[in-house]
């Protein structure tokens, strides 16, 4: 029924056994992500934009994270999302049931967070995902979901593009580098809603398991909970991304290309008691059917030999679902 459900039920005195996966909300360590001002990339002074690309090269660099302020997603829109996301999380089990628990590559597929590496493990969250480019697909409930979903996944996707811009301009490439080695132009986007309702026990489950993320490049957005934590110089740092920012990491896809050059760092969601916490992520990447390995340009072969495997997109997304990796990154499986 979900976890929305159960914590609904009234009926939760205690957590079922097959939740526990006890979570660090301890020892953290306080610092910034850096910020990137998409402003001042997109439409700054040649000193200005050469100012961004440079912090954004350095973030890539030493956090594989980065949050974008002044960006061009409106904030209308964003609030539109997070609203039609509310709605769907509220239909009845029946409606949802249409979407439930199919198979991985279904265009749309809900239900409840699952850990199959850790002894079966539930995770303390609700979620909704959906393939929505080179094909666009949306549940048909609530109505309004298909035309806010559109209009918000093509805006994300024209910030995606303007970032990598940005990244491959780091790389010491042309701005469209990435753009063309990875046929962004008919690359797979997912987006992903979470829905992490508060629980009684924060410390005795986890929203989601440490991980790294497929693909080239995620843009995440959330209410106004926190929740999300990153894995930095082997501590747990929480982020507090300022509203209606975005929170930006390279994936997998990234580190591959670049040779480890732009790791794809690891990440996790801890729960509270009190609030319900809710994200959307659109994740960027090449189409499924492209191998991807380290790039020609961003491979020496005297210093720096090729040190990942070529893969299918599709076969990647596979391993790594089959492999719930025990708060590791799947790119361990493709290490050479
Ligand atoms: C993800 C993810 C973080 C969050 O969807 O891969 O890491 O805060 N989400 O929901
Ligand atoms: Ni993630």
């Amino acid at each position: 029924m979900g976890i929305k459900g159960l914590v609904e039920s009234g009926y939760l005195n205690s957590i079922p056994p097959e939740f526990v996966f006890p979570s660090n909300l301890n020892d953290l360590e306080v610092e910034e992500v850096p910020t990137v001002d998409f402003s001042q990339l997109t439409a700054g002074t040649p000193d200005e934009r050469s100012k961004a690309i440079q912090v954004i090269g350095k973030a890539c660099r030493e956090w594989g994270f980065f949050m974008v302020i002044n960006h061009s997603m409106p904030r209308r829109l964003m609030d539109e999302m997070l609203n039609v996301g509310e709605r769907f999380f509220d239909l009845t089990e029946e409606e949802k049931q249409d979407h439930a628990g199919k198979e991985l590559f279904d265009p749309i597929r809900c239900g409840t967070g699952f850990n199959n590496g850790l002894g079966n493990v539930f995770l303390w969250r609700d979620y909704l995902k959906v393939h929505v480019h080179p094909r666009f697909h949306a549940p048909h409930k609530p109505a309004d979901f298909r035309e806010t979903s559109e209009e918000y996944c093509k805006k994300a996707r024209d910030v995606a593009e303007e970032l990598l811009k940005g990244i491959s301009k780091s790389l010491g490439q042309e701005e469209n580098y990435i753009h063309n080695k990875m046929d962004i132009e008919s690359g797979s986007q997912l987006l992903v809603m979470n829905l992490y309702p508060p629980c009684p026990r924060p410390e005795l489950v986890m929203g989601m398991p440490p991980h790294s993320d497929h693909g080239i490049l995620t843009l995440l957005m959330q209410n106004d909970v926190c929740g999300l934590q990153i894995l930095h110089n082997g501590k747990w740092v929480p982020v507090n991304p300022p509203p209606y920012s975005f929170l930006v990491n390279t994936g997998d896809h990234m580190e591959i290309l670049t040779n480890g050059r732009y790791e794809s760092v690891v990440h996790q969601v801890v729960v509270n008691s009190n609030a319900t916490r809710m994200t959307i992520a659109t994740g960027h990447g090449p189409p499924l059917g492209a191998i991807i390995s380290p790039a020609a340009e961003l491979v020496d072969s005297e210093n720096h030999p090729p040190k990942y495997q070529g893969m299918k997109y599709r076969d990647y997304i596979e391993l790594q679902q089959t492999n719930q990796l025990e708060g590791k990154s799947c790119l361990d499986r493709v290490r050479i």
